[in-house]
């Protein structure tokens, strides 16, 4: 879709032309500046008790008298906060999207400033109203007609939310790219077709790409992460990507993704139940390729690194048993108590790695534990590190892009559970608190590096009827890496 700005006032929308006009409106009282059709229109609602300007409501008009736009809708955005602004478009959108509308004007009543993060807002509820799955599904309906959104605004506010929709189309564009992978099925979306999912994305977005096969992970005694291939027919993947905008030299930022392509358990195998929601343990992996693919599209002056491990978990004769112990790279033996314990297993190789790039910081992205989405649900992601500053920068980021984290601890006393009698340690504790000892399994391997972990198993993945992958932490990670761009 196309998103411009367009100079109009509140009072001057009825002379416009466009096939819907959405009113985002705001105050508990109907808003003043509106022109009289469109006053008109709200408070004949008002007094039919139709309408009674709260968050969240909406109404709907067809041809309205001395209206030019077809299709008139308003939606209540509370305060008309970015949260609640972003909200109100998604509801106005999403009644739009099934009609004949090509084009949408947006335009704001009711008193409330339009800043960037608004801008962004409207691109990133807009593209999610007309996301559909389509890849496996030539029954799927056709795509929503609708192609243009021009955002109404004075013209002074112009230069500030084009930009603003600028970093939405570049968000949006990640978002729908990492949702996108994680819909796939296992079947499709293997180690293999992510690393060419990379390298397409490394041609089109100007990333240097390398993947490397079993056999250089052999080299680097990656033993940890080859122990949870081993038991898959598909060949495992360690892809990196880069984007090298920022100054020659300049440490990079790295992004871990957890790239489980499918989670079966292996030989710990896990019930039937919803296990085919397990392709999406690659949500990790999308989300990196995700916010490099924002990020390049933005051509942000920052050095930007993605480091995917990737591969199956799966039950076979070869795979890895309880009680096996293995050697990471670092050089530290483990004793796999648990193979369903395996995001942990392929990360703690992958942030060894990632010591060699010599990082400024290195955050990563994985769909970790059931054991998060109990504890924070589908809302927030959970957000662990021991480095307070890291975490503020993280934390902020999530909030200025519309996708928080809520910080967890890391206290030592939570290493515990790890202890075990054949390894320096195990790769499960006991199952109170399990998202924060799988954090500090990763910590192990962090050595000096700042560090930060994400556990996204909640909040990269929808339930329920509206089933699919979110393509979140895409916003938070993209906020937060052009946060650190010269
Ligand atoms: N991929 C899962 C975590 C997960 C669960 C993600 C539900 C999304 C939704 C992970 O590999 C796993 O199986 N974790 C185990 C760890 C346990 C064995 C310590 C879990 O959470 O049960
Ligand atoms: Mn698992
Ligand atoms: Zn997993």
């Amino acid at each position: 879709m196309d998103f411009k700005t367009q100079a109009a006032a509140a009072n001057g929308l009825c002379g416009l032309a466009a096939d819907a006009l959405l009113v985002v409106l705001s105050g508990s009282t109907p808003p003043t500046d509106l022109e009289a059709p469109l006053a008109e229109l709200l408070a004949a609602a008002i007094k039919d008790g139709d309408f009674t300007c709260k968050t969240g409501q909406c109404l709907y008009a067809h041809r309205v008298a001395g209206v030019k736009a077809g299709r008139v809708m308003f939606a209540h955005a509370g305060d008309g906060s970015v949260k609640a602004w972003r909200k109100a478009v998604s509801l106005g959108v999403g009644q739009l999207k099934a009609g004949g509308s090509k084009t949408l004007l947006v335009a704001h009543a009711g008193g409330f400033e339009l800043s960037a993060d608004h801008a962004e807002a409207l691109v990133a509820a807009a593209e999610d109203a007309v996301y559909l799955y389509r890849e496996t599904k030539p029954s799927a309906p056709p795509a929503p007609k609708l192609r243009s959104v021009l955002l109404a605004c004075t013209k002074a506010q112009q230069p500030v939310l084009a930009a603003g929709l600028e970093r939405g189309l570049a968000v949006a564009a990640g978002v729908t790219l990492a949702r996108e992978l994680a819909n796939r099925p296992g079947n499709l979306a293997t180690p293999t077709a992510l690393a060419d999912a990379a390298k397409q994305l490394g041609k089109s977005h100007g990333l240097k790409v390398d993947v490397l096969d079993r056999k250089d992970c052999e080299k680097l005694g990656m033993g940890s992460f080859l122990a949870v291939a081993q038991g898959s027919a598909e060949p495992p993947k360690f892809i990196v990507a880069r984007w090298m905008g920022g100054a020659k030299g300049a440490a990079p930022v790295v992004l871990v993704g957890k790239g489980i392509t499918f989670d079966t358990g292996g030989i710990s195998i896990k019930p039937a139940a919803e296990m085919d929601e397990m392709k999406y343990d690659m949500g990790g992996a999308a989300s990196v390729l995700g916010t490099l693919c924002a990020v390049a599209q933005m051509k942000a002056k920052v050095n930007l690194i993605g480091v995917i491990p990737a591969c199956e978990n799966m039950p076979d004769g070869k795979a890895i048993k309880p009680g096996d112990v293995v050697t990471s790279m670092s050089g530290q033996t483990i004793e796999i108590l648990n193979t369903d314990a395996e995001g942990r297993l392929i990360l703690c190789d992958a942030l060894t790695y990632a010591e060699r790039l010599k990082p400024a910081v290195v955050v990563d992205i994985a769909t970790l534990t059931g054991a998060c989405v109990i504890a924070l649900g589908h809302h927030r992601s959970g957000l662990f590190s021991g480095d307070d500053a890291l975490a503020a920068e993280l934390l902020a980021a999530g909030e200025q892009a519309q996708d928080p984290a809520w910080r967890m601890p890391l206290d030592e006393e939570y290493d515990e559970g790890l202890k075990s009698h054949y390894a320096d340690m195990a790769n499960v504790g006991s199952r109170a608190g399990g998202a924060i000892t799988a954090a500090m399994f990763l910590k192990r391997f962090t050595g000096k590096l700042r560090w930060a972990h994400l556990d996204i198993a909640g909040t990269a993945w929808k339930s329920g009827a509206a089933k699919g992958g979110t393509g979140r932490p895409v916003p938070l990670l993209t906020h937060f890496v052009l946060s650190r761009a010269g």
